[in-house]
């Protein structure tokens, strides 16, 4: 990710206005000094979504979500901090191209530019031998004894790794490759007494793309029963483990035609059904789908099919795929596989007509999830409200508040309830509920603590009369000093404190905190009680000081005590002129 500097950053916001760019996405209302709209981060019927023009953030009171223009667009849209930057950039034309880069980012950049490169050789390699080397026939018999025709490998790139322990190191050294680049992708192995051996030897290979083509990581096969069955390339500076799905190179234009996609756990169940014809799918690689691959999914189609092993396991991946992908309003079907199946051994053997008839079974992933609930908890009243409250939070992910009636309604059909009970069984759950959580925070806050921290908020032009180091014994609560350290060093860099941007670098909770404090009225007279605060503070000093004095003098200890005496003489000096 390119960094930006601060001072583009700076520059973008003294143009952009944090009302004009949430009005393109919520329609505001202009109430008093702020505006309103209903909430995109929960369900509500009257508006609690504040914006504050003045403050440039926005507060929402009913779930207490808030922060600036740059984490509003980071939430809505789901993006990173640097697309939101390019967003607010683009609108008011500021060209963001000149700053992307710092040296050590450009080369850092072209480090990884060389990594993609000997990661396509390499790919090249083993896809060139599996074609043509006499000593890969085992591997092509073993792929067409599996149903993989030469059409798929070229596909998808399929290789063969040879036995040799040099064969790969040999190569990229002919194509004068430093081999610690190939080290550095996962592909060699460094040894102990210097120079490098290859990592994948006698095994199918399979490359693994990103959405731009370019080859980020491997997987090997074994040919045989022997262990392990794959290894895989080590997260690396271009490859992270969950960022990517195998085969979107491949499937997106077919995806584009079914508007759909299909979500398969193994290489073998992807390559199978593309043998077969069935191109639209792409693979989890066995691993639990995350919130990035979700978005992938969404970019392929808006339809998903899961199809996952028939067995347990696959069934649980299947339903936590639910909560990831719910909230990006894909519509998610599940086909249930034949006990014993993945997709490769019931397309291998069924073929691609039947496999086609089957599909016809694939159902809402949701539908089936409440289904077997039902079932499952059929004679245990425990765990059926268990998994009673886990739905109503899968179902309130549901962007479209209609389907969740209808999915609320469903609930109380299938498990004989009258809907207050329902309902009044969603109210006392939702731990991620940020408001109840700072609703908790704001409470626990002593009151002192929680006065000075809003105050030097509202007025941070304040921070200069304060010493980071005498506030901190005053202030205990472990959230309002991480808080006040933050405010002093931002402070202390830039010589002011920009509230909007402070909010930013909060994490949620604190965020929500900081934004609801701040839509508050600002004190009319801040001097006033700015001398209050400092007034005060110097008060409890003293006092904390005739406490350590008088255990100085039970103690005995009259070097401390001679210290203590002086310092209380100064303050009380100080206290006067005051
Ligand atoms: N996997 C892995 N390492 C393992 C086992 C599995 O990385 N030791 C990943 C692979 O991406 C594999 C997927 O998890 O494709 C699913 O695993 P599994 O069902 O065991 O393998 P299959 O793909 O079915 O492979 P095969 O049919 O050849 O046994
Ligand atoms: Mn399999």
């Amino acid at each position: 990710m390119p960094h930006i500097p601060p001072e583009v950053i700076e520059e973008i916001k003294q143009v952009a206005n944090i009302v004009d760019i949430i009005s393109e996405y919520l329609p505001l209302k202009k109430v008093g000094k702020n505006y309103v709209a209903l909430c995109p981060f929960h369900q509500e019927d009257t508006p609690s979504f504040t914006v504050s023009e003045e403050k440039q953030i926005f507060h929402c009171f009913g779930c207490g979500t808030g922060g600036n223009v740059f984490t509003f667009l980071m939430k809505y849209k789901q993006c990173s901090f640097y697309e939101a930057v390019e967003e607010v950039a683009e609108r008011y034309g500021i060209n963001l191209s000149r700053f992307k880069f710092s040296p050590e980012e450009t080369a850092a950049y072209e480090r990884r530019q060389k990594l993609y490169t000997v990661n396509q050789l390499a790919a090249e390699f083993f896809h060139h031998y599996l074609l043509h080397a006499p000593e890969a026939k085992v591997a092509r018999d073993y792929l067409a004894k599996r149903g993989i025709g030469k059409d798929t490998i070229i596909s998808y790139t399929l290789g063969f790794a040879p036995s040799k322990w040099d064969a790969l190191v040999r190569y990229l050294q002919q194509k004068g490759m430093d081999l610690s680049l190939g080290a550095e992708v996962g592909l060699l192995v460094e040894k102990e007494r210097g120079g490098f051996y290859d990592r994948f030897r006698q095994r199918v290979i399979f490359p693994i793309f990103d959405q731009k083509g370019r080859v980020i990581a491997f997987g090997g096969r074994v040919l045989d029963d022997s262990l392990p069955k794959y290894i895989n390339s080590p997260e690396t500076p271009i490859y992270k483990k969950g960022y990517s799905l195998y085969g979107a190179h491949v499937a997106r234009e077919w995806c584009q035609r079914e508007q759909t996609v299909m979500l398969v756990e193994g290489y073998f169940d992807l390559l199978s059904l593309h043998a077969a014809g069935i191109k639209n799918v792409v693979a989890s690689l066995g691993t639990a789908l995350t919130q990035a691959q979700a978005r992938i999914l969404k970019n392929l189609a808006p339809r998903v099919i899961v199809m996952y092993d028939a067995d347990a396991a696959g069934q649980k991946a299947a339903i936590r795929t639910l909560a990831v992908l719910l909230p990006l309003d894909l519509s998610v079907d599940v086909l249930l596989l034949p006990e014993g199946d993945d997709p490769d051994s019931f397309v291998q053997r069924e073929g691609k007509e039947a496999f086609l008839r089957y599909l016809h079974q694939a159902q809402p992933l949701l539908d089936w999830y409440l289904k077997q609930g039902e079932e499952r908890t059929r004679s245990d009243l425990e765990a059926r409200f268990t998994f009673l409250k886990e739905a109503m939070e899968i179902i309130s992910l549901l962007k479209n508040p209609l389907k969740q009636e209808y999915y609320k309604d469903k609930i109380c059909a299938m498990f004989g309830m009258e809907r207050p009970t329902l309902d009044r069984l969603s109210q006392k759950q939702d731990p991620d509920n940020i408001f109840t959580e700072m609703a908790v925070l704001e409470e626990e806050l002593p009151v002192f603590e929680r006065r000075l921290v809003k105050f030097l908020l509202h007025c941070p032009e304040y921070l200069g009369h304060f010493s980071l180091e005498e506030l901190l014994l005053e202030i205990k609560h472990p959230i309002l000093r991480a808080l006040l350290q933050k405010m002093f060093a931002l402070y202390t860099k830039h010589q002011r404190l920009e509230t909007d941007m402070l909010i930013a670098e909060l994490d949620e909770v604190s965020r929500g905190l900081v934004s609801a404090w701040l839509m508050e009225e600002m004190p009319e007279d801040p001097e006033e009680v700015a001398q209050g605060f400092l007034f005060l503070l110097q008060k409890r000093r003293l006092k904390r000081l005739s406490e350590q004095i008088k255990e100085a003098e039970k103690a005995g200890n009259w070097e401390k005590l001679t210290t203590l005496l002086r310092q209380k003489n100064e303050l009380a000096c100080a206290f006067k002129r005051c």
